[in-house]
């Protein structure tokens, strides 16, 4: 392995609870149902497929126009929220296994469906860590297609054999298997049948990347 490919949300920080009361005040002002569990499926899924999976429960049908407008309208409560985030969100596990992975000399990339990637890793100090930066501003479809790594591989200068991807999703691990990358899974991602390691912390990638 000579590079590492990491999904930002729930991998390198934990924007979940920003996503729910965005997506929360959106339905509660619609009237649709919205839950933590209906939460958890948006997990690696593009903000405009997330407003699909959360309009299942809504009562009428929507024009694509007024889908704009929501997406839009959540996402402004979302980067309201993200302007609370700071280092203070970055853990010590996650920032001393970044560096030591650096030290080891594997290459560091992020391959993120968000669109908000860049402000977020500003937000907690990582804006010049990365060597590359894939995320949703760059592709046309979004996880579980593997075009997200893909990119990363291309922007590293590294073959999808050579990368490990590190995923909370299992949407992610499957764009990683589709794609011919190995697999870290944390969390949820661990029950996908094909994630190469399962992992029980973020620290586990140094037994992982010797
Ligand atoms: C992923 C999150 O990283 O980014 C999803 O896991 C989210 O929940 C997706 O929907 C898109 O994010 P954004 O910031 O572009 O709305
Ligand atoms: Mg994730």
């Amino acid at each position: 392995m000579k590079a590492v490919i990491f999904d930002l949300d729930g991998v390198i920080c934990f924007t979940d609870k920003y996503h729910y009361i965005a997506w929360k005040k959106l339905a509660d002002k619609e009237g649709i149902y919205f839950d933590e569990e209906i939460n958890n499926r948006l997990r690696g899924v593009s903000r405009m497929d997330s407003l699909e999976i959360i309009l299942e429960r809504a009562d009428k049908q929507y024009t694509d126009t007024e889908k704009e407008a929501m997406a839009a309208e959540k996402n402004a409560t979302y980067v309201e929220l993200l302007k609370e985030m700071s280092p203070k969100d970055l853990s010590d596990e996650v920032k001393s296994t970044l560096e030591e992975l650096r030290a080891r000399g594997y290459k560091l990339a992020i391959g993120s469906s968000s669109k908000n990637t860049k402000m977020i890793l500003g937000q907690i100090g990582l804006g010049d860590f990365f060597d590359a930066i894939s995320d949703g501003t760059n592709i046309t479809k979004s996880k579980p297609d593997p075009e997200v790594f893909l990119k990363a591989a291309e922007f590293i200068g590294e073959a999808p054999a050579d990368c490990l991807v590190v995923e909370d999703a299992k949407a992610g691990i499957q764009a990683a298997y589709d794609g011919g990358f190995k697999s870290a899974g944390l969390g949820e991602a661990t029950e996908h049948p094909n994630v190469t390691y399962k992992m029980n912390g973020f620290k586990d990638l140094l037994e992982i990347c010797k």
